[in-house]
């Protein structure tokens, strides 16, 4: 292992605006790193495709916050919720962080929504709402992709299956962009409680609503899972429709957003695309690998002492593991850091891997080949309205690879 990193690099600007060198560079000194926080605990950063897999499945790296030894669960100021200062129903009690048993009987419980039968029967829905976000930008000349047609595609096709109001999306687009921020400063605590104190009110809304008059969606539905057969509990059920709407907030934007992108800063590409539309799922697939939307997994723990390549991590330590860089790899990929849009076998790390593997994946890739083929089809002069030095990436700590905006 080399020497120690300060895990301050994730708010280097120059991170932001691209990682990748960042992580080649770790990547030839070894795969795990040990990184300290900046509250003065080491965590460990693993950027290698072999050991990156091979972690997002062991069992001995937990998902559960308690098992975290700097865990505020685990220091017991939580509030009346059970919630605490930092976390949120997003960190609390839902499938991404549980582990088995209960990740196992919340997981069936919401496949059920997301088989790809289910799925593909909204392939006419959302075909109609990217034509109809196109037909909107169309004509004008000019148009912002991430605003006008990443964001709000994969949004209306959640709430809709969700059963919420699409109007609502500017609340839900604040909430999320807070509870995926790093938590440094009072201030973004004190925004973090406020954004799921009001999300949580948001959904007991709702909830009560569907409850007093049940309709033909996945809220009434999960209702009934809790009122009439006990399968969770009021807060996973909270817990589980946050988890929802924010994975469909801050993932599928990004594929649309990222891939756009990726096409045309390379024409070649972009040509073979159009005239080869039977490359599309290929595409998407490269898309993902190349610059996937999960920049890095979410937070594991080590439930044991335990070692990832001779490095020593001891019990309740954080593992991040970074799929950005795994999917770089040039032992997992050749020319990793080269848009190849025929790529065969592209058995990337975007969707994660064991059991906490994407649940949204086929929604995701559907949504992602619609988008890509209309927006070709429909635009056949798209190009970018400014040099892609001038746009900028997210950054800022956050999990999450996704531009600002996109001229
Ligand atoms: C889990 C990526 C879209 C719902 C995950 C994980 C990744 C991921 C990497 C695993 C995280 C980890 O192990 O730490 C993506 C990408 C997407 C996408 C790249 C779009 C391109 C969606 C959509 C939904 C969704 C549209 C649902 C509406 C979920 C859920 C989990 C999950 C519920 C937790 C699964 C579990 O813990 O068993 N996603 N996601 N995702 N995703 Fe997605």
């Amino acid at each position: 292992m080399a020497e120690k990193l300060s895990g301050e690099f994730v708010f280097d600007p120059e991170f932001g605006q691209n990682p990748y060198a960042t992580y080649a560079a770790l990547r030839e000194k070894g795969p795990v790193h040990a990184v300290r926080s900046h509250t003065g605990r080491d965590d460990f950063l693993v950027v290698d495709y072999e050991h990156g897999r091979a972690a997002l499945a062991d069992p001995r790296l937990a998902k559960d916050f308690r098992h975290g030894a700097a865990s505020p669960q685990r220091r017991g100021d939580t509030d009346d919720n059970g919630d605490t200062a930092t976390s949120s129903p997003l960190l609390d009690r839902n499938l991404l962080n549980s582990d088995p048993p209960d990740h196992t009987r919340l997981r069936r419980l919401l496949s059920r929504a997301f088989t790809p039968r289910r799925i593909e029967s909204l392939r006419p829905r959302i075909q109609e709402i990217a034509d109809g976000l196109v037909d909107g930008m169309a004509g004008r000349g000019h148009a912002d992709l991430l605003d006008e047609y990443a964001f709000p595609l994969p949004i209306v096709v959640i709430c809709e299956l969700l059963g919420i109001p699409a109007e609502d999306r500017e609340d839900f687009r604040v909430w999320s962009t807070t509870l995926v921020s790093a938590t440094l400063t009072e201030e973004d605590a004190r925004r973090r409680v406020a954004a799921n104190q009001d999300i949580r009110a948001y959904f007991a809304g709702i909830i009560a609503a569907r409850r007093a008059e049940p309709r033909d969606d996945m809220v009434s539905a999960l209702v009934s899972a809790r009122d009439e057969r006990e399968l969770l509990s009021e807060p996973e059920l909270i817990a589980a429709l946050t988890l929802l709407l924010i994975a469909g907030h801050e993932t599928t934007v990004n594929l649309i957003g990222n891939g756009a992108l990726a096409l045309l800063t390379h024409p070649g590409q972009l040509r073979l695309l159009r005239e080869r539309p039977e490359l599309l799922p290929s595409a998407v697939e490269e898309f993902l690998r190349y610059e996937g939307p999960v920049e890095r997994a979410t937070l594991r723990f080590a439930a044991e002492d335990m070692e990832i390549d001779g490095v020593t991590v001891p019990r309740g330590s954080v593992v991040h593991v970074a799929l950005g860089a795994a999917d770089r790899d040039p032992r997992a990929f050749g020319d990793p850091d080269v848009l190849d849009i025929t790529r065969g076998d592209n058995h990337h790390l975007a969707f994660g891997h064991g059991v906490h593997f994407c649940l949204g994946a086929h929604l995701a890739r559907l949504e992602g080949r619609i988008a890509f083929e209309t927006l070709l089809r429909r635009l056949p002069g798209l190009r970018l309205a400014c040099p892609p030095s001038e746009l900028s990436w997210r950054g800022n700590g956050t999990i999450i690879r996704g531009l600002r905006s996109l001229p």
